[in-house]
């Protein structure tokens, strides 16, 4: 019995939910969808001219029998809902998630939650990571932990949990197909709410050492989480959303029954949501690897007051002890008998530490025995992408606008997120993108000037090879023996064409920070092509001759001839770089051979390169171990 509804029919069912009274006030010829927005009392009110527009549809009476169903709150949900009977068809079919972007080598599964819907991920500890990448991922981490922790830098990752891995967002495309029947919402807007598609076993087989666990109480457990403050436009979006999957008959709905967690803001059963335990014991098990045992991790609590307000402070303790060896943690009073100095990882693993815990939020005395405020890691501030001062400066001044410069000391940890909610970008805003993003466009350039740790979201190896400032992509050619694996060049391109995100990114409207990451990044593949080449040159004349060089066009290292005729890197008593032609190895006085200690002074030789205007210069590394010494 449905027929073809007006516009105007739209706006007296609207009308007819929230009282006529609201049309007291309007003046004759005020146009409808104004009309509309006004007579709605549940957030309509704020609707801004972008949604009016998109409420030029033709929608249909909902019959009568599916609405017999609904409650009264879900019924005054109607205005924002369009029927469209004739797409209901198209809808049945299973959507598989794909959570293995393009290029992405590893073994896949399915995750599936309980009523059937899955996602095809990789399987946990899968993702192969190309031998390059892993000897540069572990040559920069040999270098780091040699730094009082306090300079050191390493990747990290938003949200680590929060992971398609684990299900979190697995309903997202059914979800998302549901905007068909929202007003507002266009049919294309996006819907993604996991912050990471890998594992984090894989993430930290992918070099991260600084781990973000999202964690609250939630229906009587500690469990891994993504939880938000009120937004009332994104409830009245999860509650349409609810409505729809009722009328059409779909078991999902999107879960808001969570204690301390209303609403989550991952498209995930609640109970579903994985045990802190759970992730805790999945990154215990990655420190009791064999190989890893020289390595030391910060896990970073990502929680709110909500866990002191549940009195399940204590309860977080004992997770953590009852998964990792009190003598393994760093803890405040550890910092104390060091005398207030954070000692290098080296140093850590050494006195058997292997990992710190720190906490978004200060619980004071209950946390102290065990986790730290995050203040007292360093300074430890996250100031945003927009703020960070990049290059071509950044070797003497990089840092943050008004928070210093970085590798001073004090640790720098920026996140970027690339959450849609529909109309809503990772903050609520209203049809916003999430620029300026960490990702492959900005990542070399945010590595070269030293931020301490860079935590993007989708962290897949492609991305963590542009956050590489030391070996260039296939480099050396002739890998240490330890590395093992395979030597064989991935099918897969590793670094995407910077230049698709770029046109991208100019189609929206952007900021005037976003501009100018853009502008940088259009600055770093510029650079990349200056000197004519000379990376280029350099690999075709001295291929594969074990001993290595940093290219003057973009800082990377590369196995070279041994013979080359190349200047060598020399290391000045005052702390600066000078590019000496003199016999390979063979520093004059005064100077001594030096592989760069960390990012900023790889930027500083590059500088100094060019300033020599030469191609490269020799580093104090040698094949077949390329040991640093
Ligand atoms: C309404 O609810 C009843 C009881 O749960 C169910 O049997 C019926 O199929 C529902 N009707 C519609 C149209 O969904
Ligand atoms: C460092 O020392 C060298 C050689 O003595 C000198 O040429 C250079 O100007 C000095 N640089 C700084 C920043 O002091």
């Amino acid at each position: 019995m449905a027929h073809l509804k007006s516009q105007t029919g739209l706006f007296l069912l609207a009308c007819g939910l929230s009282g006529g009274l609201a049309l007291s006030g309007l003046r004759p010829g005020q146009d409808q969808d104004v009309r509309l927005d006004q007579s709605s009392q549940s957030g309509q009110a704020s609707l801004d001219p972008f949604r009016r527009q998109e409420a030029q549809q033709d929608c249909w009476d909902i019959p009568a029998d599916k609405l017999a169903n609904l409650t009264r709150s879900e019924l005054d949900l109607l205005p924002h809902i369009c029927w469209k009977p004739e797409l209901e068809a198209s809808l049945q079919a299973p959507l598989p998630r794909r959570g293995i972007p393009e290029g992405l080598d590893c073994d896949q599964t399915q995750w599936c939650d309980e009523n059937g819907y899955c996602s095809t991920i990789c399987k946990r500890g899968s993702v192969r990571i190309e031998p390059w990448l892993k000897n540069a991922i572990k040559t920069q981490m040999t270098l780091t932990k040699r730094q009082p922790y306090c300079y050191s830098t390493v990747l990290g990752s938003h949200n680590s949990a929060i992971s398609l891995a684990d299900g979190y967002g697995n309903l997202d495309p059914y979800f998302q197909q549901y905007f068909k029947w929202i007003k507002w919402v266009s049919s294309d807007a996006k819907f993604e709410t996991d912050n990471q598609i890998l594992s984090l076993t894989d993430q930290l087989n992918l070099g991260l050492r600084n781990v973000e666990l999202d964690t609250h109480w939630v229906q009587g457990s500690l469990r891994i989480a993504h939880c938000g403050g009120l937004h009332s436009d994104f409830d009245i979006l999860i509650q349409s959303i609810n409505v729809i999957a009722k009328l059409l008959g779909h078991p999902i709905q999107w879960d808001t029954e969570t204690v301390g967690c209303d609403p989550s803001l991952s498209s995930i059963p609640v109970l579903e949501q994985r045990l802190l335990h759970d992730a805790l014991s999945e990154v215990r098990a990655w420190l009791d690897s064999p190989e890893n045992a020289g390595e030391f991790l910060v896990i970073y609590f990502d929680d709110q007051i909500d866990l002191q307000a549940w009195g399940v402070v204590s309860t977080l303790l004992t997770e953590i002890l009852s998964l990792y060896p009190a003598e393994q943690i760093f803890t405040p009073a550890d910092l104390l008998v060091a005398g207030g100095v954070w000692p290098s990882m080296d140093q850590l693993v050494a006195a058997g530490k292997r990992v710190s815990f720190t906490s978004g939020t200060d619980y004071g005395t209950a946390m102290a025995p065990i986790i730290f405020d995050r203040s007292q890691i360093c300074g430890w501030v996250e100031p945003s992408l927009e703020q960070l001062l990049g290059e071509p400066t950044c070797a003497e001044a990089g840092g943050y606008a008004h928070g210093g410069k970085t590798l001073s000391g004090q640790i720098f940890r920026t996140i970027s997120c690339e959450l849609y909610y529909g109309p809503f970008n990772c903050n609520f805003y209203w049809q916003s993108d999430n620029q300026p993003l960490l990702d492959e466009l900005t990542l070399p350039g945010v590595s070269r000037c030293g931020l301490n740790v860079p935590c993007p979201d989708r962290v897949t190896p492609m991305r963590v090879a542009s956050s590489m400032w030391s070996w260039a992509e296939g480099h050396p050619t002739s890998l240490p023996p330890q590395s093992g694996t395979s030597q064989h060049p991935s099918q897969h391109p590793t670094q995407p064409a910077a230049t698709n995100r770029a046109s991208s990114s100019s189609q929206s409207t952007p900021t005037g920070a976003v501009i100018s990451w853009v502008a940088h990044g259009l600055r770093q593949l510029w650079q990349h092509a200056w000197p004519p080449a000379a990376a280029q040159m350099l690999e075709a004349d001295n291929a594969g001759g074990g001993c290595a060089a940093l290219s003057a066009s973009d800082g990377r290292w590369r196995e070279v001839s041994c013979d080359a005729g190349l200047p060598s890197a020399c290391w000045l008593a005052n702390s600066t770089w000078s590019v000496a032609a003199v016999p390979r190895g063979a520093c004059p006085q005064g100077s001594g051979t030096r592989v760069p200690a960390h990012a900023k002074e790889n930027t500083a030789l590059q500088a100094a390169v060019r300033t020599a205007n030469k191609d490269a210069a020799f580093l104090p590394i040698q094949g077949p171990t390329w040991a640093i010494p």
